[in-house]
């Protein structure tokens, strides 16, 4: 287990919460970050709760804002709606401290825009982890992960997530630093995914995956075979 502090920026959410949930599970160190202290701290306590009801003892999982839990962290992963990425990025740019990591978790669906949750963006950066690269501060590593795994699984404690994650990213150290962080969510797999631009293919998958979802009335996951 990292003995590292994960921010996660827009916790009072499904994906930040399911995320949340799951580490502190495992005795990873959380701080829920929101853009208001009080609901940040409603989440945690929520979170809590579900926690000792599952039976997980010593929860380290507190709320905060969503600039000091960026503040306090080594790992910033951002689980907030794709049209807030670029305002969120640029209020708590200021707070990371060199050597963090920030970790994107963030899918340009079109329901930003007003559209459906099976269609996806066009990014001019390339995908929303390369426009989180372009608003991080200097010295910090970016990866994305985590877009193909659904909260509903996530949130389900008591339940596998059958889902292989892909990690982008250009620094191979940055990338490898998530291994303990996939292996923590039971039933999911590290999946090295190359650069940072191939996002922009995990992230239009999440869209293929909301559709089968609707089709199928089911959560789906993702399985890449052939890899042991
Ligand atoms: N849900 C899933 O199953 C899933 C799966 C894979 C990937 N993702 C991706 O993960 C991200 C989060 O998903 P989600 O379903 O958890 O989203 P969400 O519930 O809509 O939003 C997460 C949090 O973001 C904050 N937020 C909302 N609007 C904002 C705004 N305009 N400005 C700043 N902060 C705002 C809110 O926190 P506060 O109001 O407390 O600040 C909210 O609780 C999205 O990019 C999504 O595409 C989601």
């Amino acid at each position: 287990m990292s003995n590292q502090l994960i921010a996660i920026i827009g916790g009072t959410g499904d994906q930040g919460k399911g995320l949340a949930l799951r580490w502190a599970k495992k005795g990873f160190e959380i701080i829920i970050g929101s853009r208001d202290r009080e609901r940040a701290r409603a989440a945690a306590a929520a979170a809590r709760a579900m926690l000792k009801a599952s039976g997980a003892d010593n929860v380290n999982l507190e709320g905060a804002t969503n600039a000091d839990a960026a503040a306090a962290a080594q790992i910033i992963v951002l689980t907030i709606p794709f049209a807030a990425q670029i305002a969120t990025l640029k209020e708590i740019r200021e707070k990371i401290k060199a050597g963090s990591l920030i970790v994107d978790v963030t899918v340009p669906l079109e329901p930003a825009v007003g559209g459906k949750p099976t269609r996806i963006l066009g990014v001019w950066a390339g995908s929303a982890a390369q426009q989180c690269r372009e608003l991080a501060p200097e010295g910090v590593q970016v990866v994305s992960a985590f877009q193909n795994v659904g909260a509903e699984a996530l949130i389900s404690l008591d339940r596998e997530v059958e889902c292989d994650v892909i990690v982008c990213g250009d620094d191979k150290e940055a990338k490898q630093s998530l291994r303990p962080l996939v292996a923590a969510i039971p039933g999911c797999r590290y999946i090295d995914g190359g650069p940072l631009a191939n996002s922009r293919t995990v992230e239009a998958i999440t869209a293929l995956l909301i559709g089968f979802n609707i089709r199928y009335k089911t959560h789906t996951g993702l399985r890449i075979t052939g890899i042991e």
